[in-house]
């Protein structure tokens, strides 16, 4: 078994990573600095986020490099970086060292993350580009469908964590769930630290935060709309506490 990445925390107790793309988006829709993304990242960790979560898309179409740079160096919680895996982007995280990066596949056309990496049939390209990433002491995750094939791929090529995708559960697929659990399980047996994310809610959080695998989950987009209601304080207070509920 590989040394867990995250070895001071309790087991029990299951991360939250709060994803602000979309403050960027909202701000770049005026070509202004309001929103701006590292207020709100420290304005998230002040109200319990466990991380931050951002992705730096090859288009740049709502975190740009400023702002990584700024959240990397400035925000005092684990900054996770989602990112293609392009040349471009692996140089610019080997600089920012984030705490970790999440390797996603990246389409122009798709509005977000549309479907997981296809790791087994890019484990060439992949496994330098991972070793790259860990040489500089980055944690590498992979955002995958719950495919044992998959996550077999990840340990091959190196990560140390999968960030299952939980987007066609959200969708209400059938048998979506029995496959994200079987998929937790089989972390648990290979060695690989798991993480969870994508479409998730107060509604639909907790079987995925109850997987006693699942160490992480990134959210963004239903907490930022819920933010609007409520403000982020509550909305992360009540997403935290229902993470915590499932956990019991
Ligand atoms: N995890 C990954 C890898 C993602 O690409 C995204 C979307 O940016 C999320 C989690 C968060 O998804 P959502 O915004 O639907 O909560």
């Amino acid at each position: 078994m590989r040394e867990e990445p995250y070895i001071f925390e309790m087991s029990s107790y299951i991360r939250l990573g709060v994803n602000i793309d979309h403050v960027a988006t909202l701000r770049n829709a005026r070509g202004g600095v309001h929103p701006d993304p590292f207020t709100v990242a420290v304005a998230c960790v002040k109200a319990g986020a466990d991380g931050i979560t951002i992705h730096l898309r090859e288009d740049r179409r709502h975190i740009r490099d400023a702002d990584a740079e700024r959240i990397c160096a400035e925000i005092a919680a684990p900054i996770n970086l989602e990112m293609a895996a392009t040349e471009e982007i692996t140089a610019i995280a080997c600089r920012l060292k984030p705490h970790g990066v999440c390797i996603v596949p990246e389409r122009r056309a798709e509005i977000t993350t549309e479907g997981g990496l296809d790791v087994v049939g890019g484990q060439a390209a992949l496994a330098p580009l991972i070793a790259r990433l860990n040489a500089a002491g980055i944690v590498v995750s992979l955002f995958v469908d719950p495919e044992p094939a998959q996550l077999r791929a990840a340990v091959a090529v190196g990560a140390a964590v999968v960030e299952l995708h939980t987007g066609a559960y959200a969708n209400g697929r059938p048998g979506e769930l029995e496959r994200l659990t079987a998929a937790a399980a089989l972390t648990g047996e290979i060695g690989l630290e798991c993480h969870a994310g994508h479409g998730l809610t107060y509604a639909n959080v907790t079987p995925i935060a109850a997987l006693p695998e699942v160490r992480e989950l990134n959210i963004g987009h239903y907490l930022m709309g819920e933010a609007l209601l409520v403000g982020l304080p509550e909305t992360i207070r009540i997403m935290k506490g229902l993470m915590a509920e499932a956990r019991k």
